[in-house]
């Protein structure tokens, strides 16, 4: 998806059906900003990803789009039309929240029906609209159950076909996923993704799980604290992460804290960092943080000789995990994590001596301002997440 095929208005906004623009948009609850000044172009047909922790405003800002909830600055376009003053069922958008909210006495046919049924919609276009909606959510057999009939994923399959039935030309999705199980989810993933394409319907996908953005998304908008710290297709955002933040938040990450050198970091614990990938403005001597992927880091069992991007210790644990193996090395002050392809096992034995060393090229080193949001020990947890 090129932004050179877009078509704008005299005023840079997009006018194609299921483009939008957000622009300047704000939201405050009290004294809570949830939403701060945010931009964002979805250009149509694209699955945008809000990504973050649990409170960062993505609900919110799906909401404003959707007109449940009005800003307190900025304007909205939708397929061209500026929206704010619009109610939600006169926006080109349909909503699908992650608790389903299906009416329970009426069927799997009659939810899906409902919407158009207000509508006044003529009863034959009504039971067309309805069996293409099932069919495309592969729901048609199941046609005439009752919401407490069927699993959480059926009736997550409802409820999409639900908000798919008034064609919408962009769809919102508030962590829609959430409530199914592990496996569950990943088939629902792969089968949302698949109908997107072929529907070639905007999607605007809420969710906290970082791998399900990456694996879902055209790009991905990282929020944090009400504004979007990165906006970028998935590959840039795991492999050149724009702040501490997002190299912490989205994958996992080893962190050293010290002061910056010309070249790269000291660390506190003695560690000498070479950055190749130093963010700009760091001036020497100033508080940072340096940080380097498990599988960018590399165990020998010999001494490497001094220099930097080097760590002594010793091979504490080793977990084969099918295609790759995990090692965790020890030094005197912390513990590294280390991903491998799964031969690299057979060179290193528990309690063995080891040197871990890593490229220029894969140590990042950020301004640590927001440290307290990343000091996330990757070798006893995962990337921070929300609810
Ligand atoms: N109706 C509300 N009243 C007061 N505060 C709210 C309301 N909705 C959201 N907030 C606050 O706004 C911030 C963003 O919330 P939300 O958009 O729900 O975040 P997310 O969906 O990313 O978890 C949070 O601090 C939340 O507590
Ligand atoms: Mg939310």
């Amino acid at each position: 998806m090129t932004m050179a095929s877009i078509e704008t208005n005299e005023f840079g906004l997009q006018t194609a059906n299921g483009s939008v623009d957000i622009v300047g948009v704000s939201k405050f609850f009290g004294d809570v900003v949830a939403v701060d000044s945010i931009d964002l172009r979805v250009a149509p047909g694209e699955f945008l990803s809000l990504l973050g922790p649990s409170g960062c405003g993505k609900t919110t800002t799906l909401r404003m789009l959707a007109g449940f909830e009005n800003p307190d600055g900025g304007s909205m376009y939708i397929s061209g039309r500026e929206v704010s003053a619009l109610p939600p069922y006169k926006r080109d958008v349909n909503t699908v929240f992650q608790n389903y909210s299906l009416f329970p006495h009426m069927t799997v046919a009659e939810n899906v029906a409902y919407g158009l049924r207000q509508k006044r919609v003529d009863k034959k276009e009504i039971a067309r609209r309805v069996g293409e909606a099932l069919e495309m959510v592969k729901m048609t057999k199941l046609a005439k159950r009752k919401p407490r009939q069927m699993s959480g994923g059926q009736q997550q399959r409802v409820a999409l076909a639900r908000a798919l039935v008034n064609n919408p030309s962009v769809l919102l999705l508030d962590e829609p996923l959430g409530a199914l199980d592990r496996k569950l989810r990943q088939e629902m993933q792969i089968e949302l993704k698949m109908l997107q394409r072929d529907l070639g319907i905007t999607f605007i996908f809420v969710t906290h799980d970082q791998e399900e953005a990456l694996s879902m998304s055209d790009r991905i908008a990282v929020m944090l604290e009400g504004h979007i710290e990165q906006l970028a297709d998935p590959d840039t955002i795991y492999e050149d992460p724009k702040s501490a933040f997002v190299a912490g938040f989205i994958g996992q990450n080893n962190f050293w804290q010290g002061t910056a050198t010309t070249r790269g970091l000291k660390a506190y614990d003695g560690t000498e960092i070479e950055s190749a990938k130093m963010q700009s403005g760091i001036g020497a001597g100033s508080a940072v943080l340096a940080c380097v992927r498990p599988e960018a880091i590399e165990v020998t069992s010999t001494d490497p000789g001094s220099g930097a991007n080097r760590v002594a210790g010793v091979l504490a644990g080793v977990s084969p995990l099918g295609d790759i193996v995990q090692f965790v090395v020890r030094t005197d002050s912390r513990e590294l994590l280390i991903r491998a392809p799964r031969r690299e096992a057979a060179r290193v034995l528990p309690g063995d001596p080891v040197w871990c060393t890593w490229a220029a090229s894969d140590a990042y080193v950020f301004d640590s301002s927001q440290s307290d949001l990343v000091l996330v020990d990757p070798t006893t947890e995962n990337a921070p997440s929300g609810d």
